[in-house]
């Protein structure tokens, strides 16, 4: 095993109606000026904000807020909510809804406490010495952004989709409450199911330093957001199956099933993050279409951990060490269908140029500093033929 840190400061309240506590919790962290700050819509047509405003009413402390953070969220709304914290003294931030509205509040925090342009933190020239405090109400399970260091934002300019992350980020509360998860469409819960499923196993395809309790830990969540995916799939109000996934997205990406490892694989992501940032596609559709090509290219590399997922979590029976690991790469790619997730581009619903696969490998490879990756270490050659496999 390697060294490790946990940290994880977030105080979490899950369960039935826990966003009637938002006040408390906003004045127990210090918040006298509050940006709710939201994506497209869902928050208001489902009642939520009006419920958030009404609290924050009746407790007497003042806010102001922004919507329209979309999937993939914009640098241009960051900026807005930078000068709009700036010129109204707001001294807390509450991000109502997804990653995409969490990751583009904590941008705006970054961009508050810290000089100059918040970009720099994303393009990887600066590091934040500070965030605006921040809290969450989660109305999707999916990037465990209400836990995570991370925040990812696309600059409209080229395009850019880049991730940042600091533990200045990390919110200071999270509300989870599993049924305001039950308005999504049935495609944002399978792309978020899948979501949590790639930030362990990022975590999980690596070369070394892989614990026994981690393992069981990384392998019990896999299998409990399979079972619970298809459970959603043929019945989405199921309480029980939207907690378990709900819970499974936090511990997913808090760092938990990280612990001992060589800091993970993350090629899938950053393969997928250009698809984001190119073609505006969910984020957990992006990575169920790319990760059978990196997996095809990859697993000869690191045989041992392809074998070990594929008779743990897949359930394949044991046998020669690569046919066990390719019929459990084949096993999950038929789990991703079976809740209607693509397996490669074409189904993905983007038909990328030669070019634009081409562009795609070189921003990826100038984005991760050149190669990347634990299980195999990937350059810009191999990101174009991962890409290539997948189309
Ligand atoms: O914008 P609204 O109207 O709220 O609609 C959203 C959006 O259309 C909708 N939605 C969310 N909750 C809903 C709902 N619709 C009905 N009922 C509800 N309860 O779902 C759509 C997707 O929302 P979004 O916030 O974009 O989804 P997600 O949480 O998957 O966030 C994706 C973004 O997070 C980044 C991704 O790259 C992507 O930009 N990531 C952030 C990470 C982090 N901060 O740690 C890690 C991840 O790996 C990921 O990269
Ligand atoms: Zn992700």
């Amino acid at each position: 095993m390697f060294d490790f840190k946990y940290y994880t400061p977030t105080k979490v309240l899950f369960g039935k109606n826990t966003e009637s506590k938002v006040a408390e919790l906003i004045r127990e962290f210090g918040g006298t000026k509050v940006l709710i700050h939201y994506g497209g819509g869902s928050v208001v047509r489902s009642g939520l904000l009006s419920r958030v405003t009404a609290a924050l009413d009746e407790a007497g402390i003042a806010y102001v807020t922004l919507g329209g953070a979309v999937p993939n969220p914009r640098l241009s709304l960051v900026y807005e909510g930078i000068e709009l914290c700036k010129k109204e003294g707001v001294d807390f931030l509450l991000g109502v809804g997804g990653g995409s509205a969490i990751d583009s509040a904590k941008a705006i925090g970054y961009g508050v406490a810290n000089d100059g342009d918040v970009w720099d933190f994303y393009d990887y020239k600066r590091v934040a010495t500070g965030c605006l405090p921040l809290g969450v109400i989660l109305t999707i399970a999916a990037t465990g952004s209400e836990m995570s260091d991370s925040s990812v934002i696309t600059k409209e300019e080229g395009l850019v989709k880049r991730g940042y992350s600091s533990d200045y980020g990390r919110p200071k509360f999270a509300i989870m409450n599993p049924e305001l998860t039950m308005t999504l469409p049935d495609y944002q819960t399978a792309c978020g199911c899948t979501d949590i499923m790639m930030h362990t196993m990022e975590r999980y395809f690596t070369q070394g330093g892989n614990m026994e309790i981690t393992d069981a830990l990384a392998e019990g969540l896999l299998r409990t957001v399979m079972r619970n995916a298809v459970i959603l799939r043929d019945d989405p109000r199921n309480y029980e199956a939207r907690a378990e996934v709900m819970w499974a997205g936090s511990l997913s990406h808090n760092g938990l099933t990280g612990c001992g490892n060589d800091g993970g694989d993350w090629m899938t992501h950053k393969l997928e993050h250009e698809l984001g940032g190119l073609y505006d596609v969910a984020h957990g559709a992006g990575l169920a279409a790319v990760w059978g090509s990196w997996a095809r290219y990859v697993y000869k590399d690191c045989l041992p951990r392809f074998k070990q997922f594929a008779v743990n979590v897949m359930g394949v029976s044991d046998g020669p060490d690569e046919a066990v690991a390719l019929a459990g790469i084949e096993a999950l790619e038929d789990f991703f269908r079976s809740i209607k997730m693509p397996t490669n581009l074409r189904e993905l619903g983007v038909e990328p140029t030669e070019e634009e696969l081409v562009e795609m490998a070189h921003k990826c490879a100038v984005g991760v500093g050149g190669a990347k990756g634990s299980a195999k270490l990937l350059d810009e050659e191999a990101m174009l033929q991962i890409y290539r496999a997948s189309v």
